[in-house]
């Protein structure tokens, strides 16, 4: 199973520090044997010391240059990190990142062999249309992108059920999941309100082979908890 954290705008440099410590001796106590990631804000990325894996939440396709704001490839390699999110839907939609940039940074970090967590899904608008419209709208979000690379994790994050507080239903995960591995046989992770409550349901999907986890990866408790959920699965 994988369990992912992504920590967005939150934590400081501090406090990540002493997130990754307490989460890595809970592993060790409990015999997690999932596959742990954490995605700290830039300013926060450390050489941490770690069972958990860190990645970067976002980067330019860039080795270095002039793209102020952003960082590229050597200020991540200085950390030895090699996964990265792409595609979330905050970048997409807030951010208003292209499809035609998140496909140069799918490809660019490719080539770097990068572990790419790569994000899919759809608008409120598009999901009251039917599951047939989630699909087409997800085919467009997979054009140009390599689904047969061999470091590709992707997750199903509606954008309707991030933040919300309001999870996608079970039976709406699994028909998503199980239309979606039609489309490639890659780990797919469900994204969206996942919490401790309703981790347990989620991940008993057959077809969910892990979470991405935004608020509920905050508290260090709540993450903790998640995973000894996890754990009985
Ligand atoms: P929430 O868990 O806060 O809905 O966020 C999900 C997410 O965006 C993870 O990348």
């Amino acid at each position: 199973m994988i369990i992912a954290g992504n920590l967005k705008t939150n934590h400081t440099r501090a406090s990540t520090k002493d997130y990754i410590e307490i989460l890595n001796k809970f592993m060790y106590v409990n015999s997690i044997k999932d596959k742990v990631y954490i995605f700290p804000p830039f300013t926060a990325i450390d050489n941490f010391i770690t069972n958990v894996k860190v990645g970067i939440q976002n980067a330019y396709p860039t080795e270095s240059g002039s793209f102020t704001g952003e960082i590229g490839f050597s200020q991540i390699e200085e950390f030895k990190i090699d996964t990265i999110l792409i595609g979330h839907s905050e970048r997409r939609h807030i951010l208003g990142e292209s499809n035609e940039l998140i496909q140069e940074k799918f490809n660019f970090f490719k080539e770097k062999n990068f572990i790419i967590f790569y994000c899919i899904g759809e608008p409120l608008e598009i999901r009251k249309q039917g599951l047939d419209a989630v699909l087409e709208y997800i085919d467009n979000q997979l054009i140009g992108i390599d689904l047969n690379y061999e470091n590709l994790i992707i997750a199903y994050e509606p954008v309707w059920a991030i933040g919300t507080g309001v999870s996608a239903s079970v039976k709406e995960i699994k028909e998503t999941h199980l239309a979606l591995k039609e489309k490639f046989s890659k780990p797919l992770l469900y994204g969206g309100s996942v919490k401790p409550s309703s981790v347990k349901e989620i991940l008993e999907i057959d077809e969910v082979d892990g979470v991405l986890i935004g608020t509920a990866s905050w508290k260090i408790e709540d993450f903790n908890k998640i995973l000894e959920i996890s754990k009985e699965i």
